[in-house]
């Protein structure tokens, strides 16, 4: 088990708490080890840490430093000054001692000294790892600002903090008002005694302080575990909460998750999984990405949320300029809802009610595809298309057409995979041609119909599509909730498809799934089909949360890491790492269907068929997932792996080999 020791400052007393620390449990027996990763200032052989520790608490492992520097200085101004290797986080993150046994790791000087020229700190270090924290700092005058300053630090950081070590003389007055400013904290003093020069010379006083130090340090580290591994918010869950597409008669175990990062998300008893489905396909860019959690605090402090009928602000001034800039083609609108399917019913709004603000009151009804889905509020449900989420409600439902999408590989909807592309073009002209009158629009998943088993339309068809709608002056709706920004190789899948949509409805991956926030996007013709001097004729839609100022500075804050590392180029790189997968794969275990755009992979598992939704093998896959170090969640018998786009390649080259050796386990 790691402990990481910081100061908040550099020679406020880190390497002596730690030493306590090891001198503590050694005296009760239990193994100890140190690691300083990164040292500074080497010439001075007294201020190599390790041998003070070492001296101090002479039965501690002492793991070997990674990164040593001879000057006196910041490990990033010594490495540059010396020429010497930087520590990168990789290094840092592979060199963590894997060790049953307690290990205190003492970083060099504070939280945000950084240790290369890219600027990583200890506070990334520990963003990265999570581990427990014990934080050192001075007693005397001045120690108030510092430590209170690295608390929220820590605590903003998601670092567990196990408690604030104060070393030097008891200082009670300035301990209080630590306590005042922090009543959830545990402060420990560690007085300041003879230093040993070894155990021989270890005397009572060092002794006693150790012992208390590392008691300390136990008992915080004991309730702290017990908080995020106790199994009673797990009950607390089963009794109390109703969970999304979930049978309760049958799933009583869901996933005990208490923290993700980057790809991963983490059990409660510590596994680490790689998060295949980018939690229902919201977290486009990697859990965790401190700068969006910047942008999000940052926000609330200045203002958190203000109605935004009759008022405004800046971060959705700036949202709806840069994501319509970044849309381009002519969508020079956005208005805001909270989540997907809300989206889509705007877009509904959008397209019907411009036509009856026009008089044009008879178009009661869309065109929609087989095999669609929208959402699972009630306009979404209509014009999708998928019984097996939506058919209680059918009742309830306004009537949609529907026509048939090609699939560029075999599927339920095209058993002759391309070969159906024809039949699906002349239906969708037929229904066209007979029924556009009766039309308000047509609404498509353009590219991938995601929720139905990641079918793959060819790319062509979308062009097909804007000819016939704008043959007969329909509305074409895109619903890129899904696969809109960078999930499918361009920022939106209609750039893919190099077409020119009416209203696109975007949501999942706006705010790097941080906040619910959607975007219903349209042409300038739209907005200006509800201008009037009638008030009847407004947009009439609105949820409490509209415009939300944090959720829009998160998804500012999405865009810049969206553009700032190239994460629809990122989907490209991917889509080609795919299809090698399945080059090496597909007939080695006879993979059925093999398919990818960007990010997205899928394939229905060996054997079985089409729309094998309850498909006994694929109950399977969780579980023998899980044993892999993968989360995923089938759609029935169709394996699908969409991992968030800051995924490495070596993540992405283990994670494809995980995917295969599952399917193979299941057999
Ligand atoms: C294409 C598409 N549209 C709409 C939705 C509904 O989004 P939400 O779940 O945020 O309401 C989804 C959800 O998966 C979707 O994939």
């Amino acid at each position: 088990m790691n402990v990481f020791v910081t100061g908040t400052d550099t020679d406020v007393g880190k390497t002596f708490c730690a030493a306590a620390i090891c001198r503590g449990m050694e005296l009760k027996s239990l193994p100890v080890a140190y690691w300083k990763p990164i040292q500074s200032g080497t010439s001075l052989p007294e201020s190599i840490d390790r041998n003070v520790v070492s001296a101090m608490a002479p039965s501690t492992t002492i793991v070997p430093t990674a990164f040593n520097f001879e000057r006196p200085l910041s490990p990033d101004q010594a490495a540059h000054l010396e020429q010497a290797p930087e520590a990168t986080l990789e290094d840092l993150l592979k060199a963590l001692p894997k060790v049953e046994e307690l290990c205190t790791i003492e970083g060099a000087g504070g939280l945000y000294v950084p240790f290369n020229q890219k600027a990583d700190t200890w506070i990334d270090f520990l963003s990265a790892t999570f581990l427990p924290t014990l934080l050192v700092a001075r007693t005397g005058l001045g120690t108030i600002n510092h430590t209170s300053l690295s608390i929220r630090a820590i605590e903003q950081n998601g670092t567990p903090l196990l408690g604030v070590l104060l070393s030097g003389e008891s200082n009670s007055q300035n301990l209080q008002s630590l306590q005042r400013l922090h009543p959830n904290v545990a402060f420990h003093e560690i007085p300041h005694v003879n230093v040993p020069k070894d155990a021989n010379h270890a005397t009572d006083q060092w002794d006693k302080l150790s012992l208390n130090a590392a008691t300390f340090v136990l008992d915080q580290l004991e309730a702290h575990h017990g908080e995020s591994e106790a199994a009673s918010w797990v009950a607390e869950n089963h009794l109390h909460s109703w969970h999304p597409y979930t049978q309760h008669q049958i799933v009583k175990d869901p996933l005990p998750l208490v923290r993700a990062k980057g790809i991963y998300v983490y059990t409660n008893s510590g596994e680490r999984l790689v998060d295949g489905n980018s939690s229902w396909w919201v977290n486009t860019i990697g859990h965790g990405r401190k700068e969006i959690g910047d942008a999000i605090r940052k926000q609330q402090a200045t203002m958190d949320h203000v109605i935004f009928a009759g008022a405004t602000h800046q971060p959705a001034a700036k949202l709806s300029k840069r994501i319509t800039d970044l849309a381009g083609s002519g969508l020079t609108r956005a208005f805001y809802s909270d989540n997907g399917s809300t989206a889509v019913e705007v877009a509904l709004k959008m397209a019907f009610q411009s036509f009856a603000n026009r008089g044009e009151t008879k178009r009661n009804t869309f065109l929609a595809f087989r095999g669609s889905y929208h959402g699972d509020t009630f306009g979404a449900m209509s014009v999708g298309s998928s019984d097996g989420f939506h058919g209680p409600f059918s009742p309830l439902l306004f009537k949609t057409m529907h026509a048939t999408p090609p699939t560029h590989h075999k599927s339920h909807l095209c058993p002759n995979g391309s070969d159906d592309y024809g039949k699906c073009v002349d239906e969708l002209r037929a229904t066209l041609a007979e029924h556009h009158q009766k039309l308000a629009g047509v609404i498509i998943e353009p590219l991938v119909q995601g929720a139905s088993s990641m079918l793959m339309q060819p790319i062509p068809f979308l062009k097909e599509l804007e000819a016939q709608c704008q043959t007969y002056g329909l509305p074409l709706i895109f619903d890129e909730v899904f696969t809109g920004l960078g999930r499918v190789g361009a920022a939106f899948a209609f750039q893919r498809g190099g077409v020119s949509p009416d209203i696109i409805c975007l949501a999942k991956g706006l705010t790097g799934g941080t906040m619910p926030l959607s975007l219903t996007l349209a042409k300038e013709s739209f907005f200006e089909a509800f201008l009037s001097d009638d008030k009847a004729k407004a947009l009439l839609h609105g949820h409490s949360y509209t415009g939300n100022a944090i959720a829009c500075s998160a998804a500012l804050a999405t865009l810049d890491l969206y553009e700032n590392e190239g994460l629809a180029e990122r989907a490209c790189s991917l889509e080609a790492k795919f299809s090698k997968f399945f080059a090496a794969y597909s007939s080695q275990l006879n993979l059925q269907n093999p398919r990818s755009l960007g990010a997205i992979m899928a394939f229905e598992l060996p054997g079985s068929g089409f729309g094998d939704y309850f498909n006994s093998q694929a109950q399977k896959i969780p579980a023998a997932a899980r044993k892999n170090g993968l989360f995923l969640r089938p759609l029935g018998n169709t394996l699908y792996c969409i991992p968030p786009l800051c995924i490495t390649d070596g993540e992405a080259d283990h994670c494809l080999e995980m995917i295969a050796k599952t399917v193979s386990d299941l057999n």
